[in-house]
């Protein structure tokens, strides 16, 4: 089958990161049997630029053709001060919304290599392998009304809305305990239920999956502000998480640093299908952007996982993997990883390591 991949690379370091990331796909496609075709489109603050919209039509239509999508990172100061619908940030929820990517995987895993670059102990963090399973299209994030109004004594209040439904708690839950079923059958659901009418019916609807459909999994239920300080008391007590769209946004950043850097973690993005959006899990950068420093190989490992979840070739996702861990093996370093002493790359360089150790293997 040949599939239809569609790369928006969007603003910031995500066009350099992504150009490595299709140097990866390209040696695939010419090597390793990998049939596929590319297409590029504008998004973010790129799509405002190209078409006075963060998600420009025929992006979005690109989006919807494709059976997957490769995602940059969106976002830069010097579209901040634009409306809220036109910053670039409506971009990626726009795309997350539009083409129903409710399933968000999030996985933290440690690299041996790199146990020096977290800032925990490395007995607290080797061997880590975390997947957090992020609801994305519903949750405060999306919830009405929402907005900044004036009150009666002509102060301004800001408000949003967090709403789920029973229907969307079911889904995103199946989805954590289908993950779990093909991990280590362990799930740990993080809510609020102790404050919040919404985490209560949450926890509800999650333990009744866990009653009916998957009592072979073993489920546990955490606060989140507890869910936050175990994660870096004691982060290997996790397999598992499954977690509304904001807590999700934050342990998901906290998780990702145990593993050294934000720049290792990809994450996908999947509607009840199985198509999906694949993306590092970091941001723009724009402290960075265009220096040719960014670490690629969140989105380089963003296009294993597209390989497995929705091109079905798990075999050239291991190929991916296998590729980056030689080249940590080897010692390259981007500056976010590097150790004292340790040979410091650019994100080239780094790129064409990788494509370099695709073709040894
Ligand atoms: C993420 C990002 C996004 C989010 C931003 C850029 C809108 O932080 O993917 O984690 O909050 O979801
Ligand atoms: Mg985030």
């Amino acid at each position: 089958m040949n599939s239809k991949i569609a790369i928006l690379s969007g603003d910031g370091i995500g066009p350099e990161i992504v150009a490595e990331a299709e140097k990866v796909l390209h040696c695939l496609k010419q090597e390793f049997g990998l049939s596929a075709e590319f297409e590029h489109a504008p998004v973010g603050g790129a799509g405002y630029e190209a078409a006075g919209h963060p998600l420009p039509e025929p992006t979005l239509a690109l989006a919807r053709q494709a059976d997957a999508i490769l995602l940059g990172s969106v976002g830069g100061p010097q579209w901040e001060q634009l409306e809220r619908g036109l910053r670039p940030e409506q971009g990626l929820l726009g795309l997350r919304a539009g083409l129903e990517l409710f399933s968000n995987l999030r996985p933290a895993i440690l690299y041996p290599q790199l146990a020096d670059a977290s800032t925990l102990k490395p007995e607290v963090v080797s061997g880590l392998d975390i997947m957090i399973v992020r609801e994305l299209t519903g949750g405060i994030y999306f919830g009405e009304p929402r907005g900044i109004r004036y009150r009666d004594d002509g102060q301004r209040e800001g408000f949003n809305t967090l709403v789920y439904s029973e229907s969307e708690i079911e889904r995103i839950g199946r989805s954590a305990f289908e993950i779990a079923r093909k991990r280590s059958r362990r799930l740990c659901s993080v809510d609020k239920a102790n404050v919040l009418e919404c985490s209560e019916l949450w926890r509800e609807i999650i333990s009744g999956l866990g009653k009916d459909e998957f009592s072979d999994v073993e489920l546990c239920h955490m606060y989140v502000d507890n869910a936050a300080m175990q994660l870096v008391r004691e982060p290997k007590q996790f397999d598992v998480m499954v977690t509304t769209n904001m807590f999700g946004d934050i342990l998901s950043d906290a998780a990702a640093m145990l593993t050294g850097s934000i720049g290792m973690l990809p994450s996908a993005s999947l509607d009840s299908r199985g198509k999906g959006m694949y993306e590092p899990i970091h941001g723009s950068a724009p402290d960075i952007a265009g220096q040719g420093v960014a670490n690629p190989l969140a989105t380089i490992l963003s296009v294993g996982m597209m390989l497995r979840y929705s091109l079905d070739q798990p075999e050239l996702a291991g190929r991916i993997e296998d590729a980056v861990g030689k080249v940590l093996d080897s010692g390259l370093r981007t500056p976010d990883i590097a150790s004292p002493g340790i040979q410091v790359v650019g994100t080239a360089e780094m790129g064409d390591a990788v494509v370099a150790a695709l073709r040894a293997v």
